[in-house]
């Protein structure tokens, strides 16, 4: 079996991970995906880590099955549960996650104030907290936990007069009490909304997705192993969810206009 024709399979507690899987196949466009959104278990960021660590791990399993050459776990929720866990168990294959695109965030100025939404699991894991430490001397961070905010998502509202009132309410405490520069969105489900923040936050407010870097790290991890295809023929698409009726979801927020 020729390791590079198998798909890399994306993995996320629902229909946000299409948003990191978008930024992978125009990267790699000829690369053949397995999307799998768990969507019956949504959300993740509320529940324990034992049992996000659970889903994670039994999700993945079926996924090496089946035959892949790379696992991302395309969910900062769970990649802040199980990520160390599933590099320890799939040790033959690259294994991605993705956390807050703080980084950029916390370097496109000098001492730039910035907000991390994300889910409440997120802000409160460790692995966010050592995050936050290399960077609480270049930034003033603010964690802003978003419980509800990714169900919107997966109901497929990303615009309108209920979504705009929740992320106002959200937000509007922050940007009156602080001049914010960036905002971070540290959950796969928020890129979808990124065109709501923006206008909630107004056009300064630089808005960061860690999407692309993750879709990066992907391709570079594939060429090192030598595991990119040899395909120069686009790859195929194959979306999964524990709830089928959102498959039609995935397809529409796949093709949905999304640039930062
Ligand atoms: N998409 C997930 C993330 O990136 C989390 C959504 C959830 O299940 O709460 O964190």
């Amino acid at each position: 079996m020729d390791k590079k024709k198998l798909p890399i399979a994306f993995f996320d507690s629902g229909v946000g991970g299409i948003s990191v899987l978008r930024e992978a196949v125009k990267l790699m466009p000829d690369e053949n995906y397995l999307f799998f959104g768990d969507s019956a278990n949504a959300p993740y960021g509320t529940k324990t880590r034992e049992e996000i660590l659970h889903l994670t791990l039994g999700h993945c399993a079926r996924f090496y099955e089946r035959g892949i050459k790379a696992l991302v776990i395309a969910c900062n929720t769970a990649t802040s549960a199980a990520i160390n866990d599933l590099r320890r168990i799939y040790t033959d294959i690259p294994v991605i996650g993705i956390e807050p695109a703080l980084k950029p965030a916390a370097l496109m100025s000098r001492h730039p104030t910035v907000i991390v939404m994300a889910t409440p699991l997120t802000v409160s894991a460790r692995k966010f907290h050592d995050l936050l430490g290399h960077y609480t001397d270049l930034a003033d961070v603010i964690p802003l936990g978003c419980p509800g905010l990714m169900e919107y998502v997966e109901q497929g509202e990303i615009t309108g007069p209920r979504v705009t009132s929740y992320l106002t309410s959200l937000l509007s405490p922050w940007l009156a009490e602080k001049h914010v520069d960036a905002i971070v969105l540290g959950c796969t489900h928020y890129p979808f909304l990124a065109p709501v923040i923006q206008e909630i936050a107004g056009s300064d407010v630089r808005i960061f997705d860690g999407g692309p870097g993750t879709a990066r790290e992907l391709r570079r991890r594939l060429a090192q192993d030598h595991l990119l295809t040899d395909s120069a023929v686009r790859g195929s698409i194959d979306f999964r969810n524990s709830l089928p009726e959102k498959i039609s979801l995935s397809r529409k927020l796949f093709s949905a206009g999304l640039s930062l």
